[in-house]
């Protein structure tokens, strides 16, 4: 017979939508008076790494890395680079990266040959580090930081190589930023359900339900006390000449002369 699964560890359905409703990308955090960062006590700083190296992970192989930013002078680098402040200011930064390097060294001690499998490494690389990030991040809101990821790394990715001497088969995803909230962050909506969570098969959403969609993510578009157009910020990042085509020759560039390029040339 099944046991009943509840005891102490155990939460409540509101609970956990209220947990995950506290969430909030925030980008401005307390520090000391100078700016300088305020640490982490040593056993919250510890519960968070334990928390990211608990992800699961495809195939036992924990294809990701975590670089703690820790110095000033590198944090204001990658700040710089990545063109997110924050990063000087978080009680913590770190860049998330994807590693295929590490497998291929416990390969190599025990004497095997690596095979050739590149863009398995961006799929499962980038997938596990997301997963450990992402328990870094929410067992970061359990002990009431908040944080905010950074894609912005793509903005200076060979820099940020060089910067932390990113060896070939490490690839930065994002930077993560945690702290003690010093901003009234907003709650950010979500695309409606039903065109995110698919039943047996996939649904193309119709004109209107994308209208409708467009229209409950438009307050986060907002700026400045104007009414959000989500629409013109997906262009400004997605459309032609937006800045997701900027970043794409940085990005394959990347993937090359980190050797994790699938295609020919
Ligand atoms: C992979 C990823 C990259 C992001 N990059 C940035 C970034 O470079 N700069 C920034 O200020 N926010 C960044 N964000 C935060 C998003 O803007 C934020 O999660 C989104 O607006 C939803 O808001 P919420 O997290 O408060 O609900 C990023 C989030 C993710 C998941």
């Amino acid at each position: 017979m099944l046991r009943r699964m509840t005891d102490d560890r155990h939460r409540r359905p509101e609970d956990v939508r209220a947990f995950y409703d506290a969430h909030r990308t925030v980008r401005q955090y307390e520090n000391h008076e100078d700016g300088t960062p305020l640490p982490l006590p040593d056993d919250h700083l510890d519960v968070i790494l334990h928390a990211a190296q608990r992800a699961p992970t495809d195939a036992t192989a924990q294809l990701y890395s975590l670089i703690r930013l820790t110095r000033p002078d590198v944090r204001a680098r990658v700040a710089d680079l990545s063109t997110n402040a924050h990063i000087a200011t978080a009680s913590e930064a770190f860049v998330v990266c994807a590693d295929v390097r590490r497998v291929g060294r416990v390969l190599e001690v025990a004497g095997k040959q690596p095979g050739h499998w590149p863009a398995i490494a961006v799929h499962f690389g980038i997938g596990d580090a997301v997963m450990a990030g992402t328990n870094l991040l929410t067992a970061a809101e359990m002990l009431g930081y908040q944080g905010c990821w950074i894609g912005g790394v793509l903005n200076g990715l060979d820099g940020i190589i060089d910067e932390l001497k990113l060896p070939q088969g490490v690839l930065p995803f994002a930077a993560l930023t945690i702290g003690r909230p010093a901003e009234h962050a907003p709650y950010r909506p979500r695309v409606p359900r039903p065109l995110v969570i698919h039943t047996d098969e996939y649904h193309t959403g119709t004109d209107d339900e994308i209208r409708h969609a467009t229209e409950v993510m438009n307050p986060i578009a907002a700026r400045g006390g104007q009414p959000g157009d989500w629409a013109r910020l997906l262009t400004m990042y997605f459309g032609q000449g937006g800045g997701m085509e900027k970043r794409e020759p940085a990005l394959v560039a990347a993937l090359k002369r980190q050797g994790l390029w699938s295609g020919n040339e």
